[in-house]
């Protein structure tokens, strides 16, 4: 990751490569702001952007020589969009200036950004969204990684109140937040015949070791202990790949702890369908399908990292969903940890059922809440697009997904569970079939979990479309892997140490 500080240095004395300062639109042009630059550079910036093609606009970046009166050598103006009613930008419009601005920088080794900071908050938003922008995965590139696509190596914060307890905790919690978003982003990207369920658990113990934080135990169940142990999902999923299935607990564990948080995440390391084969058209990004695992185990590494007081044990359902002659078949029943038994109608909705089983474990140890996260169903997409994720459960718990989505700059959007909808779960071997109505399918997927959480407070977090960006980049988000979910759960996470 890019080595990050904060200074309250005069922006226009900063010798580095380039100096970041924001645009927004006004009611007669464009406006500068952040920088605190000399008066005539800043005029004459402002009278040039109609012919430079400056519009202050989101996500617009553009490069200007820095000119005599700056130590810098480029001035690169990153558009905030428009002020609120009250003057100011939101602090995820500041993330994602910082972000768009540290993505076009890459090629380029010392930037400094001056967007305008009022508070700590603020402060933290354009250091993670400055990391998080400096992004980019090498790991399968051979030779010299050419210069223009390296990120900047040093990122340095221009910002007024840069010296306080609260400022620094700030940066130093957007850190853990950003490395820990991008440690999931890797994983996402990994190809599928290095990251399978076994090398996923392996990650998961080296991820605890190379934190360096307290109270982190990583707990492996091969296909053995899975099999004997009665978890009948991730083995009936798994059972089709040479590389057996692995239920990972990452736990961790703070003394006096004041709340108790489970996380169950969806690890398909590739999701070929089953014998129910997917097109072959778009499989490829089934490589994603193990993004919730990989947002759970960064989450608890961030919650221990930061040493919150709230014990969090996150649940990593690891399978690869392959067809083979040891594949399960459509019309196969499974028994879910706990006993209930499923008839599997069709092998692509095989997330629902290691979820069963996480869900399952998870409620055993009886926390306070426990949430899963998944790249469930193609029906989120259809439902809220690429760029919103889907949360259904409990109204409360829901709600509280909501908020905490909300002040960390992530898209969660309520959906219910609608009871009739479960009807059409009903199998006639067994307890519950697989699949149901196709329409609505998100939220059947949803009412299929519901029946393994028991009286548990419990949210469903969908985030097929959001976890991997086969579009273009964007603000601090970048193609692949995106890291969805880790800062809304480590947010909740922090909100129930407080409650
Ligand atoms: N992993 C997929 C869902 C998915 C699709 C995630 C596209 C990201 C992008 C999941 O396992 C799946 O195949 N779901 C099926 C369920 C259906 C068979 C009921 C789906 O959504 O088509
Ligand atoms: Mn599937
Ligand atoms: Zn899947």
């Amino acid at each position: 990751m890019a080595e990050l500080t904060v200074s309250s240095k005069n922006p226009a004395g900063a010798k580095v490569d380039a100096l970041v300062v924001g645009t927004h639109t006004t009611s007669d042009g464009v406006a500068i702001v952040g920088g605190d630059l000399p008066r005539p550079v800043v005029a004459a910036l402002e009278g040039l952007a109609p012919a430079l093609g400056i519009t202050g606009a989101a996500d617009e970046v553009r490069k200007v020589p820095a000119g005599p009166e700056l130590k810098a050598d480029v001035l690169v103006l990153v558009g905030l969009g428009a002020r609120r009613a009250d003057g100011t930008f939101s602090a995820e419009s500041l993330r994602r200036a910082s972000g768009a601005a540290l993505r076009a920088l890459a090629g380029t080794s010392s930037v400094a950004v001056a967007l305008p900071v009022e508070d700590e908050a603020e402060l933290g938003a354009v250091a993670e969204g400055a990391l998080l922008g400096a992004y980019a995965f090498a790991r399968y590139r051979t030779g010299e990684a050419t210069a223009a696509s390296r990120p900047p190596a040093t990122v340095e914060i221009l910002a007024g109140s840069s010296r306080s307890a609260a400022a620094k905790a700030a940066v130093e919690r957007a850190k853990v937040v950003a490395a820990a978003v991008n440690a999931t982003r890797d994983l996402v990207n990994a190809a599928p015949n290095d990251l399978f369920p076994a090398a996923f658990a392996d990650v998961a113990k080296q991820a605890v070791k190379d934190s360096g934080a307290k109270g982190l135990k990583v707990t492996v169940l091969d296909d053995k202990a899975l099999a004997a142990g009665g978890y009948g999902g991730l083995v009936g999923v798994g059972q089709g790949s040479a590389r057996g299935p692995r239920l990972v607990k990452v736990a961790y564990a703070p003394s006096r702890p004041a709340a108790k948080v489970a996380l169950v995440g969806k690890g398909i390391t590739f999701d070929s369908g089953g014998i129910s084969i997917k097109p072959a058209k778009g499989m490829e990004a089934m490589k994603s399908d193990m993004a919730g695992a990989a947002a759970v185990l960064q989450t608890v590494v961030a919650a221990a990292r930061l040493g919150l007081p709230v014990a969090v044990t996150g649940w990593l359902c690891l399978a690869e969903n392959m067809p083979s002659g040891t594949a399960q078949r459509p019309s196969d029943v499974i028994t879910i940890r706990g006993g209930k038994t499923v008839e599997v109608l069709n092998t692509d909705a095989e997330g629902r059922l290691v979820m069963a089983d996480g869900l399952v474990a998870a409620v055993e140890e009886k926390p306070d809440v426990v949430l899963d996260v998944a790249t469930l169903t193609g029906a989120q997409m259809v439902a809220l697009g690429n760029r919103v994720s889907a949360v259904m459960g409990a109204d409360d718990v829901r709600a509280e997904v909501v908020a905490s989505a909300d002040a960390a700059g992530e898209q969660f959007w309520p959906m219910p569970l609608p009871e009739e909808l479960g009807a059409s779960l009903k199998s006639k071997v067994a307890d519950l079939a697989n699949i149901g109505d196709r329409f609505g399918g998100m939220l059947v997927a949803g009412l299929f979990l519901q029946e393994f959480v028991g009286e548990t407070p419990w949210a469903h977090l969908d985030i097929a479309g959001p976890a991997f960006n086969e579009g273009s980049a964007h603000g601090y988000t970048p193609v692949g892997g995106t890291g969805v979910a880790v800062r809304t759960l480590l947010g909740l996470v922090e909100g129930r140490a407080q409650r």
